[in-house]
Order: C-alpha cells, then structure tokens, then sequence
C-alpha cells in the first residue's frame, strides 16, 4: 500500500460516513457531566511519522480521555519504578468489565493488567509515590503536555469532581486492593491522582501527538527525544492490543487489529507502529463501554490503508 493512499481523503470519507452513521451507541452516563455531551460528535486525527497531520469533523474539540490516561500514567511509572511495576499488576487479559472486582479476591489484590480500573489505581498509587496528590497530579500533566508538545492542555476539574462524589465503586476497588497491601496509600490519595488523570480534556489532534512515541519505538518522532525503550514501547502497545478495551478486546483486534486504548468519554487511541499514531472520538458507546462510532471508523481506517498488525 502506503505511496498510493490518499490519508487524506480517507479521513474525511470516514468522517462523513460517520456522520451519517444511524446507530451512534450511548454516552456514559454514570459520570454525569460525560452524560451531557452531544452523541452527534465525530472527530479523527492520524498523524504520521513524518508529522503529517490528517484530521476531520471535531478533531480540535477536547473531550474527557478518561482511561485512554492509563497508557500515559503507565509509562510514567514505568519510568519512576521500572520493571517493578510488574510485581504489583499483572499483563494479563481480564475478560472482565472495565471496574470489576471479582478477580482480585482470588487473585490477591494484584489486579489482572493497568488498563482495567482495578490496575491503574495500583498506578496511579505509584505515580503518588512519597508525593502529594497535586504534585502527582501536576507531573502526569506535565507529561502529557510534553508528549503533545501542547502546553494548553487541562484537567476538566468539574469532571474529576464529579467522579471524586461519584466513583464508589473505585473506592470500593482501591480499599480492596489496600486489605491486600496492594495500595501504600490511603485510598482518597490515590483516588484523587487516579479520577484527576481520567478527567484529562483533549482533543483527536492533541491525543495522536501525545500518542506518536508508540508508533515510533518509544522515541517522540517530532522532538527524536526516547520517552520509553524500545522494548517498552513493544510491550505497552502489546498490552494495548490484548488489554485495551476491557472484555470487548478480543472484537476490537478482530475488527480493528491494532493496539488500541478506549475511554468512557467515547475517545480511542490506536497506533500503527511504523505509520501512524490515530485518535478517534464519538460519545456514543457501545455495551461493553467503547465508542461504536470510534470503533467502526478505525475499522474502516484499517480496511482502506491496510495497517492491521495482521
Ligand atoms: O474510573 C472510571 O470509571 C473512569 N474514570 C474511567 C473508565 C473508563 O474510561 C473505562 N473505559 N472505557
């Protein structure tokens, strides 16, 4: 492929058969200010290794990443732990809802992989380290301006509110996993790291700029500058693959066949290594709690560029 695709054309296709796309899924509504946000939006940005930027419909509109933050506050604490990190969250496929809780009571607390809920609270827990929250909270910031290269990037902090007085059920997982000795820190600590890191507002364009070390072997192809090893940039877009969507990761590698990460707020980063790192976001979702208009337009992406892994 690649010399005779017109990326560009692609993209807008996408986006116009999205926007006629009559069934668009439902927004989350168990954060309620994600519930009002309009089903109709569409946006998508792919952006290449030589920079080259392809966007369509929304793709400046920021929306809550939530749990697409779980592959950037991994990589962070990667850095800060290293392989350690491996002792306390496992690499394995849940097949679970993205907040279950039914493993960790045979599994000891230590939670299947960082994707789910129940992991990246344990990373988050790292991340906070001997810090206060703000200051974890401020250099998981940081470190998504410096991936983007964007420094107008913010945290919704009506979100992260929203679900500080809502998120019971995280509460419920973190208290859990600290009866196991598997949080270090009490469990509102590290839930406000956690919730604050979810409530990251981005855009499509934002997103795949703060996604490109991935599809360049942990180096930022737009600085040179290596944010991760090469090895770990394998391996965190290996857990993207099998881990990515929750229990709805089998049908995203069947469809899409990428290492990709979902959010509640209707956003998916995927990345093709060696061409291309891309975010799509549509509310809607679908039952296992991932953008069906997302979905079907990196679907659609992969048909017409041939970029499947597979
Ligand atoms: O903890 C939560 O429930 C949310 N902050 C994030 C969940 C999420 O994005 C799951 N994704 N599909």
């Amino acid at each position: 492929m690649g010399a005779e695709i017109d990326l560009s054309a692609i993209v807008a296709d996408i986006a116009a058969e999205m926007a006629a796309a009559p069934d668009r899924g439902r927004p989350a509504d168990y954060i309620p200010p994600l519930a009002a946000i309009d089903p109709n939006r569409f946006g998508i940005a792919v952006i290449e290794m030589d920079g080259t930027c392809h966007l369509a419909g929304d793709a400046d509109e920021a929306f809550s990443i939530q749990s697409i933050s779980k592959v950037f506050a991994l990589t962070l604490a990667l850095g800060h732990v290293g392989d350690q990190l491996w002792r306390r969250v496992g690499v394995e496929p849940s097949g679970s809802a993205f907040n279950s809780i039914v493993q960790l009571e045979a599994e000891q607390g230590i939670p299947r992989n960082p994707f789910i809920n129940a992991g990246a609270i344990v990373v988050a827990d790292i991340l906070l380290g001997r810090h206060e929250p703000r200051e974890a909270i401020g250099e998981t910031l940081r470190f998504v301006r410096a991936l983007a290269g964007d420094d107008t990037i913010v945290i919704d902090r009506a979100v992260a509110e929203a679900e500080l007085a809502t998120g019971h059920r995280n509460a419920a997982l973190a208290n859990y996993m600290r009866s196991f000795g598997n949080i270090h820190h009490p469990a509102e600590r590290t839930l406000g790291v956690y919730f604050h890191q979810c409530a990251l507002a981005m855009s499509c364009r934002q997103l795949a700029l703060a996604g490109r070390y991935l599809m360049a072997a942990g180096a930022n192809p737009g600085t040179g500058r290596q944010v991760v090893s090469r090895l770990r940039a394998r391996r965190i877009n290996a857990l993207m693959m099998t881990c990515g969507h929750y229990d709805g990761s089998g049908e995203f590698a069947f469809r899409v066949g990428l290492p990709g990460k979902s959010g509640v707020g209707g956003g998916i980063l995927a990345v093709a290594p060696g061409r291309a790192s891309v975010a799509v976001w549509s509310p809607g979702l679908n039952a296992r709690g991932n953008s069906q208009l997302g979905t079907l337009a990196l679907e659609r992406l992969v048909q017409r560029t041939g970029w499947s892994a597979f």
